[in-house]
């Protein structure tokens, strides 16, 4: 790793001139957290500051459920159950978007990696294009606060935008402020499925912290506080060059 990466003293000379600037550098950022701490809401606002692109695999498997497949209809189950779905068909579908053009200049992936599995295969696969993690952050929420974002989000279905019935309400109820898109709420998101994915969280993606710790200096951030304060200290913590591991 070191302290000689070129990328992190690039993007920081480009994002303290002008955000969005071209730059010749690429950074390729994981996104941690459990279900709630509002990686969705960061990652295509803090992905358009550093212009990367967001990878989320949520989003990825419910396009791909939307399809009239046996393999559709078991995704679902095991989403609607709020487990995870099975690492090699999760690590398929992510790394073909991540082989797109548009993820060649970067990317920040949400929701995955969530298990150790995951994480070494992705190091793997990525090592095998060239490529590698650059950063790894964990958004830090804690449990109370996780249960009422999750029982109140609405999603656009179409750009996929997250709002909240209290703490971040669409303009006209119903239609996103962003593209006009209708407004839906998840199947896992009633209280007893959120639960259930917070005890998975903890027995699976926990560990993969844990893996992130000691092979890649990982970041911990601060996800409870305002969207704008919590995008800041993310846009921050990718800038600031990562320390030997
Ligand atoms: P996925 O879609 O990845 O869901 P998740 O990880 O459970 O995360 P969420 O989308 O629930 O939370 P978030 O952190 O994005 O929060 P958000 O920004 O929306 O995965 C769903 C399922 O897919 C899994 O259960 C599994 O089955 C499968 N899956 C996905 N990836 C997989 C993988 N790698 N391997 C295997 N299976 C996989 O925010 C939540 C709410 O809080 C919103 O309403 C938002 O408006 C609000 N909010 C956000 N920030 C704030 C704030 N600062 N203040 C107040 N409210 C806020």
């Amino acid at each position: 790793m070191g302290a000689a990466r070129s990328w992190a003293s690039t993007l920081t000379r480009s994002l303290t001139s002008e955000p969005n600037v071209e730059r010749g550098n690429v950074v390729n950022v994981v996104l941690m957290g459990p279900p709630g701490a509002g990686k969705g809401t960061q990652a295509g606002t803090v992905a358009s500051l550093v212009s990367v692109t967001h990878v989320a695999s949520g989003d990825l498997l419910r396009e791909l459920v939307k399809q009239d497949t046996d393999q559709a209809r078991e995704v679902k189950a095991y989403m609607d159950r709020g487990e995870l779905v099975p690492d090699e068909l999760t690590l398929a579908i992510v790394m073909a978007r991540l082989s797109e053009p548009d993820c060649e200049n970067g990317f920040i992936l949400d929701g995955f990696p969530r298990t150790v599995s995951q994480a070494r295969a992705l190091d793997e696969e990525l090592a095998g294009t060239g490529r590698r993690i650059d950063r790894v952050i964990n958004l830090v929420v804690p449990e109370d606060v996780l249960l009422g974002r999750l029982s109140g989000r609405w999603l656009c279905r179409d750009c996929h935008a997250s709002y909240h019935a209290v703490f971040s309400p669409p303009t006209v109820a119903g239609v996103c402020d962003k593209c006009g898109g209708q407004l839906y709420q998840r199947e896992d998101d009633t209280l007893e499925t959120a639960r259930r994915r917070l005890e998975v969280y903890e027995r699976d993606t926990l560990p993969v912290l844990e893996y992130y710790r000691t092979t890649h200096d990982l970041v911990d951030v601060s996800g409870d506080g305002s969207v704008g304060e919590i995008s800041e200290a993310l846009r921050e913590a990718i800038m600031t060059p990562p320390a030997e591991v």
